[in-house]
């Protein structure tokens, strides 16, 4: 039976290390179906999306040992990775099936700065695209560019009190624009997501642009004011991952079939659900019976031990 302990404290740490299989946040934000930050979770084509990420908090040369708050080394912040880049997630509403991202490189009200093309991949377009009261505010477009032309009919007027001149002359980064302009102020373009989509920046012929949300709220609100970032608007795939949540397991996927899993525990995965209340219950259907009690006895001990410790 002592052997039997040994065996027990070799694979103790294999098994206990890796029980917190699905992490369930990052930072102050809910991680939950379809959305994961570990491998195997949520719903796979989701898969790699997401990323919880240590963001180095630069330190204050100010700080003193009276302020001690000011010396945390890190933050941690969440992740949303498309082929242009990584975009910080601000949050994410599971009642509404948003998520909004926010992208540090893009111009606001308030910074003025190059632009930088926003790009989803094909599953990302499909699955997770801009929401439909997300805007895309083109800056600074020459008298060639497309969306004065051929395609002019791509930009629509926001709302009766909102105009590309308040932008430009509410604005303080944008007041530049103006400032340069002899006589009339350089065209500017509020267009959706499917523009960008198509044209890149360079083809569309505007040197800057922003991005904001909640465009249908925006009656009688200053530019300074608007929500900038992007909105997502994502799908839910309906795979029974709420079977096997209401009997207390994680939804996730096979990392190789990418075949969806209910996660029980460390060491147990079931296709669908997990067991009432027991662990030999949430072994896969089908195989449960396969499986000696003695094997099982050993399971319950790790686990007990690995709760226990
Ligand atoms: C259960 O599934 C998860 C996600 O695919 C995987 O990481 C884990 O190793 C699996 N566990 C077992 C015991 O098969
Ligand atoms: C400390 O902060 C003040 C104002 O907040 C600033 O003027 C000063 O340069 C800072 N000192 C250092 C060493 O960064
Ligand atoms: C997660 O995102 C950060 C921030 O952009 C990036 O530096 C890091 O490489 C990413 N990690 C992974 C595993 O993709
Ligand atoms: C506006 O666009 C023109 C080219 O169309 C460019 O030369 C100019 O630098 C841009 N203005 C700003 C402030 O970037
Ligand atoms: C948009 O607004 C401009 C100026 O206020 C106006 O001339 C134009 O007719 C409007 N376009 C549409 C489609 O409402």
């Amino acid at each position: 039976m002592s052997s039997l302990f040994l065996v027990y404290l070799f694979l103790l740490p294999f098994f206990c290390h890796s029980l917190p299989l699905c992490r369930n946040a990052c930072g102050n934000i809910q991680i939950d179906y379809p959305f994961a930050i570990d491998d195997g979770c949520g719903a796979p084509l989701y898969r790699n999306m997401l990323n919880c990420s240590a963001a180095f908090v630069p330190l204050s040369t100010n700080a003193t040992s009276s302020n001690r708050d000011l010396t945390t080394p890190s933050a941690t912040d969440l992740f949303f990775q498309t082929p242009s880049g990584s975009y910080k997630v601000e949050s994410i509403d599971y009642s509404s099936k948003t998520l909004t991202i926010y992208d540090p490189s893009m111009s606001t009200c308030t910074i003025l700065q190059p632009h930088h093309d926003f790009v989803l991949s094909d599953v990302q377009s499909a699955l997770i695209p801009p929401s439909p009261d997300t805007v895309f505010a083109l800056m600074n477009c020459s008298i060639d560019s497309p969306v004065l032309n051929h395609y002019k009919n791509l930009c629509f007027n926001l709302s009766s009190d909102h105009s590309c001149d308040e932008l430009y002359g509410s604005c303080t980064s944008f007041k530049i624009f103006q400032m340069l302009a002899n006589d009339t102020p350089p065209a500017c373009c509020f267009t959706s997501y499917s523009t960008v989509k198509f044209m890149s920046m360079n083809i569309l012929d505007c040197t800057h642009y922003t991005t904001f949300y909640d465009a249908d709220k925006l009656k009688g609100e200053k530019p300074l004011d608007w929500s900038y970032g992007i909105k997502l608007s994502y799908g839910l795939p309906d795979t029974g991952c709420d079977r096997c949540r209401r009997s207390g397991g994680a939804c996730g996927f096979d990392v190789e079939t990418e075949g969806t899993v209910c996660i029980c525990s460390a060491t147990v995965n079931s296709t669908r659900e997990c067991g009432a209340g027991t662990v030999a219950g949430g072994i896969g259907e089908g195989h449960g019976g396969l499986l000696l009690p003695s094997l099982l006895l050993h399971l319950f001990t790790i686990l007990f031990t690995c709760i226990f410790l």
